[in-house]
C-alpha cells in the first residue's frame, strides 16, 4: 500500500468573516458557527482555528477540543464522493473483507483518508441497515448491495473523475 499522504487544500480565510461576523462574542454560538464553517469548506481548516477563538474570545485549544470531541466535524478535507464499506457481521460473512480490500487497492487509500484529487473518502461503517443486501456498500446517497469484486470496480468507475475534470485539474 502506498504511503498517504494528508490532503492539503489552500483556504481562502476571507469566506470565513462573515460567518464570524454574525457570531460575534456569542461564545455559546461555538457549534453553530463551526457547521457553517464545515457548510462553507466541507470540513474544520486548521487555519480557521485561531481566528473562531479570537472572534468568541475563546482559547484555541477550546475551540479545538470542540472540534475534536464532535464526530460530526471534520479536521482533513472530504472527498466529493464518500464511499462507506459496511463491516457488519450480514456483509462479513458474505465478503464485505474483499470489498473492502478491492477499494483500499484501487484508491490506494485506507479508512477515514481521502485521494489527493478530493474525488474519494473511504469509510467504514458497522451496519448500513440494508443486510439484505450483504455485502453492502454506499456511495454518497445510493446503496450498492450483493457486490463481486467487478460490480465494485464499476462502482468505482462509476464516480470517477470525467476526462474533462482531470484534464483542467479540478474536483
Ligand atoms: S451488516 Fe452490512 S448492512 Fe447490515
Amino acid at each position: 500500500m502506498a504511503a498517504h499522504e494528508t490532503v492539503q487544500q489552500e483556504v481562502d480565510l476571507n469566506d470565513l468573516e462573515p460567518i464570524l461576523e454574525g457570531f460575534k462574542e456569542e461564545k455559546w454560538a461555538l457549534i453553530p458557527l463551526l457547521q457553517q464553517v464545515q457548510e462553507k469548506y466541507g470540513y474544520i481548516p486548521p487555519d480557521t482555528i485561531e481566528p473562531i477563538a479570537r472572534s468568541l474570545r475563546l482559547f484555541p485549544s477550546e475551540v479545538q477540543g470542540v472540534v475534536t470531541f464532535y464526530s460530526q466535524f471534520y479536521t482533513t478535507p472530504r472527498g466529493k464522493n464518500i464511499i462507506r464499506v459496511c463491516r457488519g457481521t450480514a456483509c462479513h460473512v458474505r465478503g464485505s473483507g474483499s470489498v473492502l480490500k478491492i477499494v483500499r487497492q484501487n484508491l490506494e487509500i485506507e479508512p477515514g483518508e481521502t485521494t489527493p484529487d478530493l474525488n474519494y473518502t473511504l469509510e467504514t461503517v458497522a451496519c448500513l441497515g440494508a443486510c439484505f443486501l450483504a455485502p453492502t456498500m454506499m456511495v454518497n446517497r445510493e446503496y450498492y448491495g450483493k457486490l463481486a469484486p467487478p460490480r465494485v470496480m464499476s462502482v468505482l468507475k462509476q464516480y470517477a473523475p470525467s476526462k474533462k475534470e482531470e484534464e483542467h485539474g479540478e474536483g
